[in-house]
């Protein structure tokens, strides 16, 4: 996997950010919609706070974009302060010229015998608009990408998950305390991240660091997510010199 190491998240940000400002622009020259999944978490907020910018002081128009979210907490209600849902409005949507028409995210409300079905339909919209053009990830420590964690299939589609305890404890900031955090998920699958054309992923901060080797220099397994992508044809990382920190 091609590595970039920026010397911090905001330049990785706004590297980030031109890269898919271009895509979205090149596909407008032709008339083309623009596809792409995103990510939630701490990682994309400056990232997303970079697209913000470019549309309010560039002109960038998302008016061609479409996006898919990797993912969402289940059972959650879509305008809970730590939904997915919410998190996109309030860091990227609310502040773009999007068509809500072409938002797509898991939704955490339905009840349990709707959600197979939905994350059917929810593959099926995918395929319909043509793949994702460019699919942003983070990674958790780990080395899940989506909610995917350690253990799922190469072939795995979207579809409903549990949650590592580990993955609860680091996402626990967001909620009143663990117990609060839901112990399922719906999340796209490895096959349909690993179906995107471009895969960009994002990682700051040391915590992130020996992951990031495993990810990079380790073993191609299911048990670390993120090796898959040594598989993917067109997968870059973005990481600050402390996630590279143990990179040989
Ligand atoms: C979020 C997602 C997760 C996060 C990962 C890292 O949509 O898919 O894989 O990217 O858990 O989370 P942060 O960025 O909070 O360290």
């Amino acid at each position: 996997v091609p590595v970039t190491i920026v010397d911090d998240l905001k330049k990785g940000s706004v590297l980030a950010a031109k890269q898919i400002a271009r895509l979205i622009r090149d596909k407008q020259a032709v008339g083309q919609p623009c596809v792409l999944g995103l990510a939630t978490g701490s990682t994309p907020k400056t990232l997303y706070a970079e697209l913000v910018r470019l549309h309010q002081e560039e002109g960038l128009s998302f008016k061609n974009v479409i996006t898919f979210n990797l993912d969402e907490y289940y059972p959650i209600e879509n305008d809970a302060l730590q939904s997915y849902n919410s998190y996109m409005h309030r860091h990227l949507f609310s502040h773009i010229d999007i068509d809500p028409g072409n938002i797509h995210i898991p939704n955490g409300e339905l009840p349990k015998e709707a959600i197979k079905q939905h994350c059917a339909d929810y593959e099926s919209k995918i395929e319909a608009v043509g793949g994702i053009d460019l699919q942003i990830l983070g990674i958790g420590n780990n080395g899940h990408i989506g909610f995917n964690e350690p253990g799922s299939s190469i072939y795995s589609r979207t579809r409903l998950i549990n949650l590592e305890n580990s993955t609860r404890l680091a996402n626990a900031y967001e909620f009143a305390n663990i117990s609060q955090v839901p112990r399922l998920a719906i999340t796209m699958g490895i096959s349909t991240i690993m179906k995107a054309r471009k895969v960009i992923l994002l990682a700051w901060g040391p915590a992130k660091a020996p992951v990031i080797r495993e990810s990079v220099e380790g073993n191609v397994t299911e048990q670390v997510p993120a090796s898959l992508l040594q598989q993917h044809s067109d997968c870059a990382f973005i990481i600050d010199t402390a996630a590279a920190a143990e990179l040989t």
